[in-house]
């Protein structure tokens, strides 16, 4: 994966020595439940996600600049066929809770967003939150998303949850984006 460099953080390919922090934040119970799945429940868990992740190669590690340690992951997905067929990915987050309110993850989804229309030429880039995840809100208002629809996914606890799903197309990133 192209490693994407932002004013205090490394984007870069995820790896074995990833396992020990991510399984810290993996475990926390407010963090993968506001992303949809279940707080892992062992570190062989955490290992057989992180295999998974780096096979599929749509997911960054996260790291300060200054230190070689997995703080959070940001992917650029696609998600279904349509997806595919409209030239457009999703973008899901998740950060240690250690480093919220510092605005890192606004830094990073913008990174990753200059990478999506610039490199990878997407036509638009797609992002949603639970209803109740007004964290995960506030980034995507600070990135530049417009709302779009509410759709229903399944939470990992098999329930149907409300998302509200935003996009950014490529003209209106590339005409307001900061110099
Ligand atoms: C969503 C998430 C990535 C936000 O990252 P972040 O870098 O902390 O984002 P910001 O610093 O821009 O803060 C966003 C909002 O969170 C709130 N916030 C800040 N610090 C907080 C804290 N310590 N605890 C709770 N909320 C906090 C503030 O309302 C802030 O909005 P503001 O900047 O307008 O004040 C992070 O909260 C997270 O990983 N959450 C769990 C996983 C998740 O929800 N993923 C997204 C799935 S859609």
């Amino acid at each position: 994966m192209k490693t994407l460099v932002t004013k205090r953080l490394i984007l870069r390919s995820l790896k074995f020595e990833d396992l020990i922090p991510f399984f810290t934040y993996a475990r926390k119970p407010n963090i993968g439940p506001n992303a949809g799945w279940k707080p892992h429940e062992s570190i062989e868990e955490s290992a057989r996600i992180l295999r998974m992740m780096m096979n599929e190669n749509e997911v960054w590690g996260i790291t300060f600049k200054e230190k070689d340690e997995l703080i959070g992951t940001i992917g650029l997905h696609v998600r279904n066929f349509e997806n595919a067929l409209a030239n457009q990915k999703e973008i899901g987050y998740v950060l240690d809770d250690t480093y919220w309110g510092q605005g890192l993850m606004a830094e990073a989804a913008e990174s990753v967003l200059k990478y999506a229309f610039k490199d990878v030429e997407l036509d638009q880039v797609l992002c949603g939150h639970a209803l109740t995840n007004k964290q995960s809100q506030r980034v995507i208002e600070k990135v530049g998303f417009y709302p779009t629809h509410i759709e229903q996914r399944e939470h990992f606890d098999q329930t149907m949850i409300d998302i509200q799903m935003y996009e950014i197309k490529r003209k209106a990133f590339l005409k307001g984006e900061k110099k």
